[in-house]
């Protein structure tokens, strides 16, 4: 039978944790800013950035195919005493009607370009005017150092604008970043695009 967590348990099942603790410092720093309402961590994994903001006043959802991860995730919000609404599943069974997010918040995702433009384009709908996406990613130059062994599934400046040619990209830019306890800082590509008002 197809495992419908795409071989994520696996992985996740290898190791106590799979991914740092720590929240995204760029996320961090990107949401500081907003407002808390409502925020939608797609591949949300064991929660890191989850729980950042949940602690944050937001009022977070998390998708991810991985049962495993998504119940590491519960266990941690529940001792900490936050409420996180999980679905387990991948985004596009993930069913909510459009403009329920301010917040959507994709890391670290990376499928093939064909599947991350399905991604983007189901993200961009289920984003909330004047809402705000992140997205974060290993950077095509980051071949041979961190991420996926493949250039098909590392994220470029290009996709991007593509993708996200009606919004107002406010930030664009390779940064160094660490997303595993297993590397060192890596060239990420981070974005942050705002959805206008019409
Ligand atoms: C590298 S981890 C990143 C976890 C987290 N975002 C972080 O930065 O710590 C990627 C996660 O995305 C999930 N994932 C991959 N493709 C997905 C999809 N199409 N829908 C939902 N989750 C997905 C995987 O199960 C995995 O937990």
């Amino acid at each position: 039978m197809q495992d419908p967590s795409n071989g994520w348990n696996d992985r996740y099942l290898a190791s106590e944790h799979l991914w740092i603790q720590d929240p995204d410092p760029t996320l961090v720093e990107a949401t500081a800013k907003l407002n808390p309402a409502t925020a939608l961590d797609i591949g949300a994994g064991e929660g890191r950035n989850s729980i950042h903001l949940a602690r944050n006043h937001w009022s977070v959802t998390s998708v991810d195919l991985s049962s495993v991860a998504l119940g590491r995730l519960e266990q941690n919000a529940e001792r900490l005493g936050l409420k996180i609404d999980t679905f387990c599943g991948s985004l596009a069974e993930f069913s909510k009607s459009a403009g329920q997010f301010d917040l959507i918040v994709i890391a670290n995702i990376h499928p093939s370009l064909s599947e991350r433009k399905e991604l983007y384009a189901l993200a961009k709908n289920l984003l909330a005017e004047g809402g705000t996406l992140f997205l974060i990613g290993h950077h095509k130059n980051s071949f041979g150092i961190a991420g996926p062994p493949d250039p098909d599934r590392l994220l470029g400046e290009s996709e991007v604008t593509e993708a996200f040619s009606d919004m107002e990209i406010e930030r664009l830019e390779e940064i160094s970043d660490i997303c595993d306890a297993a590397h060192d800082p890596a060239p990420s590509l981070v974005a942050v695009i705002k959805k206008p008002l019409s």
